[in-house]
């Protein structure tokens, strides 16, 4: 009993419990996983009220992102539980009203971003607590001004950022940003400053980075040392600026200059200006012709020894002469021509007089070919960029005159043909990209000079066939990528040579099969095989195991199989895949995943089969049973009906695990508790059923303490979307429950309280009611089997064992003898041997016609005797069989009889039979009365009604 007490006390207080450990899960926001409460992504919510965004987040957190919403408004103190943020990202909402308190409390912001809103007023004290805050930005907003001391507060700030406002007055701005003793970048891009004009304010020595670029400044206005600090002074597109604006002001400390899109004329200018020569970008200054160029030139030999980079892009020159840049200092670094109007380069003759240069850039030209140059003299170029030109054709030797070239962009061009000597004497080539163009073969000796070759970039062409030795030579790359051609197969020496290699991507090809043999020659170097959107099918599960060697492979990819996917999964596929980190499967139309297929995967953390089978998937028990170390798992998409633990319970480090766009209904708890470690769990577009069935799971979303639900609060319920999966009403399957529990208990209570009282008080009354409820139902049992005539005794004779003189003496004689033949039932004579004394009792009243009682104040006392009487009296009261006599040896007072009512009841009901004792005067004559008053009683029927006829037929 107190034990019970106990468990039930104990299961109130574990729910009790489990009602206030919160979940971990939250209504618009994703925690990173593995970031330990501390990044949060609140992405894309379409949600206008930012305390139902971010209420639930915990204080623990540091990075937030609220991005991508519908905010226009930030409340006073909607951060306050955040304490501890210090990345704050605000960006793509509309925000347009920003509360006064709107961020207190953010001490330790360090960063943050309210970009692309609708902005345009601030409030002076909005960042009152944010002493810590380093970058601020409000690109695209809709700020006319600043208001005064707005930035006061933020004395550590280092990055500010007002790109694309309405910004028209920079004194305001000069005097908010003047006292920020850390600020080391400006950006006031896109706005509407005229001038820099700063009434009496100067910049803080510390900015050394300030971006006015594309504003309406038509003069600088500013004092002369008002830009002494700055190192990078960007004031492109401002194309009203004037060269005189700069007269008098002090640039010396100007590293990078760019002054692309002004009125500035750049030869006027340098003659003005004390800004080194050599850090001025030339870009976009309109030198388009020689003339120009050369006077520059000569300016700049004049000023300067060397230069290192120079940036002669968007200019609009058509053509450099042999002698253009002769008149330049020595250049040593960059030539940057991108962005031109050159039709060819001739052998890069102009850059005769400037060898010294290490890279050149010649992208975005209108270049249609590479001749042949066939004299080797740029001995210093290392880098050459021809990106984004017309170029058709790569003819032999086309790089002869640069041999030491380690990288070389050919890619975004239309180069069709590339001469089988095109690339000849590139010997020191680590870089090759010739991505994005037409070629349609390699040929064996394409490559043959370039063993130095790491990177080897072919995407994106139209090669159909790896013909033998086209790699031969390149024993040293590490990274061939032949991604998006029209490879069907490669010759079975295709791939030879390719010692070091290590990641191949040969996605978006025509590859039907995976051929065995190609992969024997990696070995041990692949780690990366992207085989995804290819053709590749198998027409068998008996395949050898193409991957056996590839004992270093981390990542592969087969997701995506044109087009109908993989279809066949053979089992072996994965063999040897030990090291295996990562595994892509999706999309494809697999109908059968075999429980040993990932038995190898020892290694693998990420695997996704998103989309990747056909239907209704069966995963099998055991399927991921070697998968120790998976920590992510993709099964979104699979028509998975059932989540079992017997398919998923292996799953020891798995952290991460989205089940999206399933076909189960419910899922079981063991089989997610069953994983140790999960601790994202995705289970959007699931038509979890809202019923009973899912009550446990509704409550372990909502209470686990670990595990969170992706939006939790948003899952739906498929019968009706109005209804949300966590707040389903449960309470019918917990009042089940609770009323079993209760109406239990308080049966179990109320037995142990009241069965010792009963004990007590109505011991015989419950035992004669068991009898009479056991006689009664043994009689109505009887009695569609034996009629009342073929009773076995006329009968039943009880009586105490002190009146047994009487009975032997008296009633035997009288009933049995003596001319009258009835049939007496006595106990002593008739029980039967062995059987319990009740079912005698029971029997021998059943089976009797009559029972005559003979009452004494002995008999009242016995309690078999009761019982006899009970179960007679139940005949008469409740079957109308007048089956009882009662014959008093004794007379008895009123009293002596009010403790036995059943007794009196009878005895009101019927006449009964008093024994005419010694003391009467006449006894033999009173005595024969009793005897043939008796005898005839016995006689009658039992029914009343029969008796009743019988008398009045008297
Ligand atoms: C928060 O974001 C910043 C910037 O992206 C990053 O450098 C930092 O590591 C992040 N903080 C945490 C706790 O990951
Ligand atoms: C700034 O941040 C540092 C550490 O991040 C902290 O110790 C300090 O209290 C913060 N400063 C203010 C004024 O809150
Ligand atoms: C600036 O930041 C440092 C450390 O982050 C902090 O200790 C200091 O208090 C901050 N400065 C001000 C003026 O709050
Ligand atoms: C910039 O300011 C001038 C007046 O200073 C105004 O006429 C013009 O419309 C403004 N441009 C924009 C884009 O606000
Ligand atoms: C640059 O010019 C300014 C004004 O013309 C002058 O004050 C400053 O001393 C000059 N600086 C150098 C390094 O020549």
């Amino acid at each position: 009993m107190a034990s019970l007490t106990y468990q039930l006390l104990s299961i109130t207080v574990v729910l009790g419990a489990a009602q206030l450990i919160s979940g971990y899960s939250f209504n618009n926001c994703i925690e990173e996983p593995y970031s330990k409460g501390q990044i949060f992504n609140c992405l894309n919510r379409k949600n206008k009220n930012m305390s139902a965004i971010i209420s639930d987040l915990p204080p623990s957190a540091i990075n937030l992102t609220i991005s991508i919403n519908h905010l226009w408004h930030i409340p006073n103190k909607s951060f306050v539980h955040l304490p501890k943020l210090q990345l704050l990202r605000l960006d793509q909402n509309n925000l347009r009203s920003i509360d006064q308190f709107a961020f207190q409390n953010l001490h330790q912001l360090k960063s943050l971003n309210m970009s692309n809103n609708n902005i345009s007023e601030l409030n002076p004290f909005l960042f009152k607590d944010l002493h810590n805050l380093t970058f601020l930005s409000l690109t695209n907003n809709k700020l006319k001004q600043l208001p005064e001391g707005i930035f006061l507060p933020l004395l550590n700030l280092t990055t500010l950022i007002m790109r694309q406002n309405f910004l028209t007055n920079f004194s305001g701005i000069a005097q908010s940003v003047s006292f920020l003793k850390k600020l080391r970048e400006l950006d006031l891009c896109f706005n509407n400053l005229t001038s820099l004009s700063h009434s009496n304010v100067s910049l803080p020595k510390s900015l050394t980075v300030l971006y006015i670029c594309r504003n309406n400044l038509s003069t600088l206005g500013c004092k002369n040392s008002f830009l002494e600090f700055v190192q990078l002074l960007d004031l492109s597109y401002n194309s009203r600026l004037p060269t005189m604006a700069f007269q008098g002001v002090d640039l010396s400390h100007i590293n990078y200059l760019r002054l692309r899109s002004t009125s500035v004329k750049i030869v006027e200018f340098l003659n003005i200006s004390n800004v080194t020569a050599g850090h001025v970008d030339f870009s976009g200054m309109g030198l388009k012709n020689d003339n120009m160029l050369i006077k520059l030139c000569k300016l700049l030999k004049r000023k300067v020894k060397g230069l290192t980079n120079v940036d002669l892009s968007g200019n609009w020159i058509r053509n450099l002469t042999n002698y253009t840049l002769c008149y330049c200092p020595k250049i040593t670094g960059v030539l940057d021509l991108s962005r031109n109007k050159l039709k060819s380069l001739s052998c890069l003759k102009f850059l005769h007089t400037q060898k010294h240069i290490k890279s050149l850039r010649v992208e975005h030209n209108h270049l249609t070919s590479i001749k042949s140059c066939k004299t080797q003299d740029l001995r210093n170029l290392e880098e050459v960029s021809y990106r984004y030109n017309r170029i058709l054709s790569v003819n032999a030797f086309a790089f002869y005159h640069t041999p030491n070239i380690k990288t070389l962009e050919l890619n975004i061009n239309t180069i069709a043909f590339l001469h089988r000597k095109g690339l000849k004497g590139l010997k020191r080539l680590e870089t090759l990209r010739l991505d994005n163009n037409l070629l349609t073969d390699l040929f064996n000796n394409t490559f043959e000079d370039h063993f130095n070759l790491k990177i080897l970039n072919l995407r994106n062409n139209r090669i159909s066939v790896i013909f033998n030795g086209t790699f031969l030579s390149l024993r040293n790359l590490t990274t061939l990528d032949l991604g998006g051609n029209k490879i069907t197969h490669f010759e079975p020496s295709g791939l030879d040579g390719l010692e070091s290699l290590s990641k191949f991507y040969l996605d978006g090809n025509n590859l039907k099969q995976i051929d065995t043999s190609l992969y024997h020659v990696f070995q041990d170097t692949l780690t990366v095989l992207d085989l995804q959107s290819n053709q590749i099918r198998f027409f068998t599960e008996n395949i050898g195991s193409p991957f056996m060697n590839l004992s270093k492979l981390s990542d592969l990819k087969l997701d995506g199989q044109r087009p109908y996917g993989l279809v066949i999964l053979p089992r072996t596929l994965f063999r040897g895949l030990h090291s295996l980190k990562s595994l892509y499967l999706t999309n494809n139309k697999i109908y059968h995943l075999d429980s040993d297929t990932f038995d190898d995967l020892t290694s693998l953390n990420f695997l996704t089969l998103d989309n990747c089978c056909v239907g209704v998937t069966q995963l099998q028990p055991g399927v991921f049973k070697n998968l120790r170390n998976l920590t992510k798992l993709i099964v979104e998409n699979m028509g998975i009906q059932n989540f079992s633990k017997e398919v998923f319970g292996n799953l020891t480090q798995l952290n991460t695990l989205q089940l999206n766009r399933n076909g189960m209904q419910s899922i079981q708890i063991d089989a997610l508790e069953s994983l140790p470690e999960l601790h994202y769990l995705d289970i959007r577009n699931i038509a979890l059923s809202c019923t009973c069935k899912n009550s446990l799971l509704q409550n372990w979303t909502l209470h686990n303490p670990k595990v969170q639900v992706v939006y939790l609060y948003n899952l739906q319920c498929p019968h009706d979307a109005k209804v949300k999966f966590y707040n389903f009403d449960t309470k019918v399957c917990y009042i089940d429950l609770g009323e079993y529990l209760f109406l239990s208990t308080a049966a179990v209570i109320l037995l142990f309280t009241v069965t010792p009282l009963l004990y007590v008080k109505l011991y015989w009354k419950i035992k004669y009611s068991y009898y009479v409820f056991r006689s009664w139902f043994s009689e109505q049992w009887r009695r569609l089997r034996d009629e009342e005539e073929n009773c076995k005794y006329d009968a039943f004779i009880s009586y105490n064992f002190s009146d047994e003189q009487w009975v032997m003496d008296q009633l035997l004689p009288n009933l049995e003898g003596n001319g009258s033949s009835f049939k007496l039932c006595l106990h002593h004579r008739d029980f039967e041997l062995g059987r319990d004394i009740v079912d005698n009792i029971v029997s021998a009243v059943y089976s009797s016609r009559k029972t005559i009682c003979v009452v004494s104040r002995n008999f009242m006392s016995s309690e078999w005797c009761s019982l006899e009487i009970q179960l007679a009296s139940y005949r008469l009261f409740d079957e109308h069989r007048d089956v009882l006599l009662l014959v008093f040896l004794e007379q008895m007072s009123e009293r002596q009889l009010s403790s036995y009512h059943r007794m009196r009841k009878v005895m009101l009901q019927k006449t009964y039979l008093q024994w005419p004792g010694s003391d009467c005067t006449d006894p033999a004559q009173a005595q024969d009365l009793f005897w043939k008053q008796l005898r005839r009683a016995v006689k009658t029927g039992s029914r009343l009604e029969k008796e009743e006829k019988e008398q009045k037929g008297f």
